[in-house]
C-alpha cells in the first residue's frame, strides 16, 4: 500500500454530483495516513453538506474567502501553506477554467494561488462536458503548469450518458495522490538515520535524557523512503509513531546507539544523525532504586562515545549528516562541530528558540557544507526534511 503518513492534504470539493464520493475519499487518504483539511465551494455545497465533511475529517470545513473567525485561526494564507498537495476532487468545469485562468475569486481559487503545494485534478462532469475543446484546452494549460489530471473512468453517468466523465472510485484517487509523494532520487541507496533521546540510567528507575521527540528523524525517514531509499532507523526514546516501511531498531543508551550503528553501517551510504545523545552517562548506576535521603547525593558521569565522530573516522564512510543543537552561537558551534566531527554536512538547529527545535512540529535550520550554507526557513519538520535531502542530493549525489 502506498502512504501519505504525516503528509497534509487539501480535499476541495466543487459543484459536481459525484461529490457524495468524497468523504469516502476522506476515508481513504486518512487510511494511507494523511491529515485531511476540506474546501467546499459553493457548487459543491450543493451536492454535500458541510456536516458530514466536518464530520470525517474532523476539521471545521473552510467555505468562505471572507470568514472573519476562519481568517482568525486557520486563514486562506495558511491553509495554503499547510498543505503538501491539494485535490480537488471532484472539479467541475467551472473550477477547472477558473483555475486555468488564474482567478482568485473565492477560497478555493486564492488558495491555489498562495499556494506553492502541488495541484491534482479529478474532473467529474457529463462527458460531452468532458470533450468539449474549452475544458480540453483548460485542462492542457494546467497539465502545462505540473497539474497533475486524475483521468476521469467511462461508463454510465448520472444524467443517463454513457462516456468519460465519472470520478474514479476513492482508493484509486488515494492510490495516485500519494504516488505524487514518491520520487527516486534515492532509489538503490541505504540511508541509517538515528533519532529521539537516549537514555542513560540512574538506577533502574530513573535516567538522564532531554526533550527530543524523534519527530524530525521520524520525517527523514519518511522522506528518504518516499524518495526510494532503503532506510534503516535506529531509534532510542520517541514519541513519534514508527514508518513500518523501514528496519527499526530500537535502542535506549547511547552504548546501545553505537553498537547498533557500527554493526550496521558497513551497508550505508548516507548517514544521518539525528538522534540527540548524551554526551555523559552515569558511571556507576546502580542496580536497586537510590534511597531517598537529605544528604546532597553526586552522580558520577563519564563521557559516552561519539557515534558522529566514530562512523566519520571509518575508511569506507558514508555520507554523513550530523545535527548540531545549539543554544548560543549556533553557526559558530555548528561549523566547529562540521570540522571536528568531519562530516560532510552539519545542519545547525537553533534549540533556543521554542517556536523550533525539540519537540515540535516545525523546525527552522541552515544546511553547512564545505562549500555552501543555505538558510531552511520556518517550516513544517516534513518540508525541511525534504529541503535538506533536496539540497544534499544536489551536492554530493
Ligand atoms: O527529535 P525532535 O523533537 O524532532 O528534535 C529534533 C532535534 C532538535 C533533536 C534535532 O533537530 C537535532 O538537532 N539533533 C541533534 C541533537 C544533538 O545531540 O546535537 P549535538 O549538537 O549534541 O550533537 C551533534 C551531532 O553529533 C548530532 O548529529 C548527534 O546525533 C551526534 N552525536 C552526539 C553525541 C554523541 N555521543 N554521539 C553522536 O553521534
Amino acid at each position: 500500500m502506498s502512504s501519505l503518513t504525516n503528509k497534509n492534504i487539501i480535499l476541495a470539493i466543487s459543484g459536481s454530483i459525484s461529490a457524495y464520493k468524497s468523504p469516502d475519499i476522506i476515508r481513504r487518504l486518512q487510511d494511507f495516513g494523511a491529515e485531511v483539511r476540506v474546501i467546499l465551494t459553493t457548487g459543491g455545497a450543493k451536492f454535500i453538506t458541510e456536516l458530514s465533511l466536518q464530520a470525517i475529517s474532523k476539521h471545521k470545513v473552510h467555505h468562505n474567502l471572507w470568514d472573519k473567525d476562519a481568517e482568525l485561526s486557520m486563514g486562506h494564507i495558511e491553509l495554503a501553506k499547510w498543505a503538501d498537495l491539494i485535490l480537488i476532487a471532484p472539479a467541475s468545469a467551472n473550477t477547472i477554467a477558473n483555475i486555468a485562468s488564474g482567478k482568485a475569486c473565492d477560497l478555493l481559487t486564492s488558495v491555489v494561488l498562495a499556494s506553492t503545494a502541488k495541484l491534482m485534478i479529478a474532473p467529474a462532469m457529463n462527458q460531452q462536458m468532458y470533450q468539449a475543446v474549452a475544458l480540453q484546452n483548460n485542462l492542457a494549460t494546467l497539465t502545462s503548469r505540473q497539474t497533475a489530471i486524475i483521468t476521469p473512468d467511462s461508463g454510465v453517468q448520472a444524467c443517463g450518458d454513457i462516456g468519460l466523465g465519472r470520478l474514479p472510485d476513492s482508493t484509486d484517487i488515494a492510490d495516485q495522490v500519494a504516488k505524487q509523494f514518491k520520487t527516486t532520487e534515492l532509489s538503490g541507496k541505504n540511508v541509517l538515520i538515528t533519532l529521539g533521546a537516549t537514555m542513560e540510567p540512574i538506577d533502574p528507575v530513573r535516567y538522564i535524557s532531554n526533550h527530543s521527540s524523534g519527530k524530525m528523524g521520524m520525517a527523514l525517514v519518511n522522506r528518504c523512503i518516499e524518495m526510494g531509499a532503503k532506510v534503516t532507523c535506529v531509534y532510542a526514546n520517541i514519541t513519534t509513531p514508527l514508518n513500518d516501511k523501514a528496519i527499526n531498531i530500537q535502542t535506549l543508551s547511547a552504548d546501545q546507539m553505537h553498537e547498533c550503528v557500527m554493526k550496521h553501517i558497513d551497508q550505508q551510504q548516507i548517514f544521518i544523525a539525528v538522534a540527540a545523545v548524551s554526551d555523559y552517562r552515569v558511571k556507576n548506576p546502580t542496580i536497586q532504586k537510590i534511597k531517598k535521603s537529605d544528604d546532597s547525593l553526586i552522580l558520577e558521569l563519564t563521557p559516552n562515545k561519539d557515534i558522529l565522530l566514530d562512523v566519520c573516522k571509518l575508511s569506507n564512510k558514508p555520507l554523513c549528516i550530523g545535527f548540531a543543537a545549539e543554544t548560543q552561537n549556533t553557526l559558530k558551534n555548528a561549523i566547529n562541530k562540521l570540522k571536528n566531527k568531519a562530516c560532510d554536512v552539519i545542519i545547525a538547529n537553533d534549540v533556543s528558540n521554542a517556536e523550533i527545535g525539540f519537540n515540535n512540529d516545525d523546525n527552522q535550520v541552515v544546511f553547512i557544507s564545505q562549500n555552501q550554507q543555505q538558510n531552511i526557513s520556518k517550516n513544517s519538520k516534513i518540508k525541511i526534511a525534504d529541503k535538506i535531502l533536496k539540497i544534499f542530493i544536489k551536492e554530493f549525489l
